[in-house]
């Protein structure tokens, strides 16, 4: 079936996904340099983002996991001239690439990458930081919850909190799998189920380029 979901995101992409020098960019320079693309989100899941935050007219958003900061461009893409993102990533030569392809693009809105542990970062942030209208939690999977707890520190009412790679061709319902990222990803749906500060939550599972996985939602109250 792989093949098959493939070739319909190909077509998705070819016929509702315009075409973005600044993406299309950004992916060659990461292939040129090596790096697998298979960590970065699809381009119709990055237009779904960039719609979200359109749609709830976002101006402050929340990055955990630059990557080649891909997905930091199709955020950006959706914000006002005058938006800010600051994302963070934990490995020193994926922060590198990101920042590479974030001066790169020239982008008019602000973006800050931070190299480091995204909870010692988090948690060095002051606390009357001005909430995050958008966070986008895509970073180390086993550590989903503490990401979670910790974000919505700096998260208003109305905050939309998306998190990737939660279904994992469905090794979070196999209980032979003990790996701590899918223990991670299943502590992040207990975190969820009931938790005093999210209005609703729910997840979805995907097909496509990057084969089946899916992504969480939630919104806070
Ligand atoms: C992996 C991480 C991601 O964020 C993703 O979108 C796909 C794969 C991974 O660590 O394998
Ligand atoms: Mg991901």
């Amino acid at each position: 079936m792989q093949q098959l979901w493939s070739d319909i995101d190909a077509y998705i992409e070819s016929t509702l996904i315009p075409e973005d020098p600044i993406l299309i960019q950004t992916l060659k320079n990461t292939e040129d340099k090596g790096f697998p693309d298979h960590l970065a989100v699809a381009a119709n899941q990055g237009m779904l983002l960039q719609m979200l935050i359109q749609m709830n007219q976002c101006k402050r958003v929340l990055e955990l996991g630059t990557f080649a900061a891909y997905s930091t461009m199709w955020l950006a893409r959706a914000l006002p001239e005058d938006g800010y993102i600051l994302t963070i990533e934990g490995r020193d030569t994926h922060a590198a690439l990101g920042q590479e392809n974030i001066d790169r693009a020239g982008l008019p809105q602000h973006i800050e990458l931070q190299v480091g542990r995204a909870a010692d970062i988090l948690k060095a942030l002051p606390t009357d930081v001005e909430p995050f209208d958008f966070i986008f939690i895509d970073a180390d999977k086993q550590n989903y919850p503490e990401y979670l707890e910790l974000c919505l520190k700096y998260a208003r009412s109305g905050t939309i909190i998306f998190l990737d790679n939660v279904i994992r061709a469905g090794d979070i319902i196999n209980p032979e799998n003990v790996k701590p990222s899918i223990e991670g990803i299943r502590e992040m749906y207990r975190l969820m189920q009931n938790h005093p500060r999210l209005l609703s939550s729910t997840a979805l599972q995907t097909v496509g380029s990057k084969g089946h996985d899916g992504f969480a939602m939630a919104i806070v109250k």
